[in-house]
């Protein structure tokens, strides 16, 4: 039985970000937060840039080219040899199916040829699990978790690491879906949630009235489809059915325009988050996601938990968008024995029913 610490090899590939990290971490059945050695995050941004998203087939097969470079680079920043790891962990959901198996193949192959555990882990739980990486000595849960995401924007009764119960989620777009989309229409960059932040800045953020989707409702749900035709509306675009030529548009205009939806999106993720709280009566708020990476959002969200006296957690930004670090809830995994068969697939969509 080998001593000391164990080095987990995680892996992300869900969408288009091809990531690697090495962890330190306690062995089987201590339970305790990992230490991040390596974390290393390939984008593919540059491929799928010029097509306004992520286009599923170009991300996996930059996943297989770009993948091995990428484990080598994690594993030599660790200073930790292959030979040297004790289980390797890799999210199996959700996400895109084809960039998803080439992750889960990685993992499988490296699992068998090492013989080491092989753990499933859930995205949208690592993401909330980099709250606790992110502030190893505090304890996160029980919490209300937030994820805010390009595919999700969901509200959890997080009652541990792995049992996050969905209170509600978003019934269109989720949050960063919209922040590209809108950010297509206005002929900004991908991904749009970067871009219409710089953009904003210069913007007035009451300058266009935009509509607040379930602001005063009880359900815990999110809708951003119709601010986004809000915003195609504002700039015009009703009439002609797709939007006009961002060449003519006039930047002071685009800048308020932007400033108006980024808070707009803000207004409803802190009301809605507000709620869950009151609903819940939870003491704390872990926050995941890369629209947490959002400056105005990290702000006002701030501002909630001290109005409310909850305890905050939002990670870093690079532990906010997708990275294999947060993939380190597999050591809670590991400390339950819960370690995947190698006839583990992957899942587009969400393992439990009825979750957000
Ligand atoms: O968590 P993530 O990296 O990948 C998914 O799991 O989807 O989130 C990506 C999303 C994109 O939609 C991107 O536009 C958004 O996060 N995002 C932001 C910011 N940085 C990334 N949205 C608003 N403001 C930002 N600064
Ligand atoms: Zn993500």
């Amino acid at each position: 039985m080998p001593q000391g610490p164990l080095f987990l090899l995680a892996i992300e590939t869900s969408c288009d970000e091809t990531a690697a990290a090495v962890l330190e971490g306690p062995r089987t059945p201590v339970r305790g937060v990992p230490r991040i050695r390596s974390s290393v995050v390939a984008s593919q941004i540059g491929l799928h840039q010029r097509f306004g998203g992520v286009v599923p087939e170009i991300a996996s097969r930059a996943h297989v080219t770009q993948f091995l470079p990428v484990v080598d680079e994690a594993l030599r920043l660790a200073e930790v040899r292959l030979e040297e790891l004790g289980a390797i962990a890799v999210a199996t959901h959700p996400g895109l199916v084809g960039s998803l198996v080439v992750g889960l193949t990685v993992a499988k192959t490296l699992a068998m040829s090492l013989d080491i555990p092989l753990v499933a882990v859930d995205h949208l739980e690592g993401h909330l699990y980099a709250c606790q990486l992110a502030y190893p000595d505090r304890e996160v849960y029980p919490c209300v978790g937030l994820v805010v995401s390009g595919g999700h924007s969901s509200l959890y009764h997080c009652r541990g690491p792995l049992d996050c119960e969905p209170l509600g989620g978003t019934i269109d777009d989720a949050a960063g879906e919209a922040f590209d989309k809108v950010a297509a229409i206005l002929g900004l960059g991908y991904p749009g949630g970067p871009e219409i932040e710089r953009v904003a800045r210069s913007g007035n953020p009451t300058a266009v009235k935009l509509p607040r989707s379930f602001l005063h409702d009880d359900r815990l749900a999110f809708s951003f489809s119709g601010l986004k035709t809000a915003v195609l509306y504002a700039l015009g675009g009703i009439n002609s059915r797709k939007p006009p030529s961002t060449e003519t548009l006039d930047p002071a205009f685009v800048a308020d325009l932007a400033a108006s939806f980024q808070e707009a999106v803000v207004d409803v993720l802190v009301a809605k988050t507000r709620q869950a709280i009151e609903m819940t009566g939870l003491t704390k708020l872990g926050i995941g996601g890369g629209v947490a990476a959002n400056t105005r959002f990290r702000e006002r969200i701030k501002a909630l938990a001290a109005k409310l006296g909850v305890e905050l957690f939002i990670p870093p930004l690079s532990l906010c968008t997708d990275n294999a670090a947060m993939a380190g809830i597999a050591f809670e995994k590991l400390a339950i024995g819960d370690v995947a068969e190698l006839d583990v697939d992957v899942q587009a969509g969400l393992v439990r029913p009825g979750r957000p």
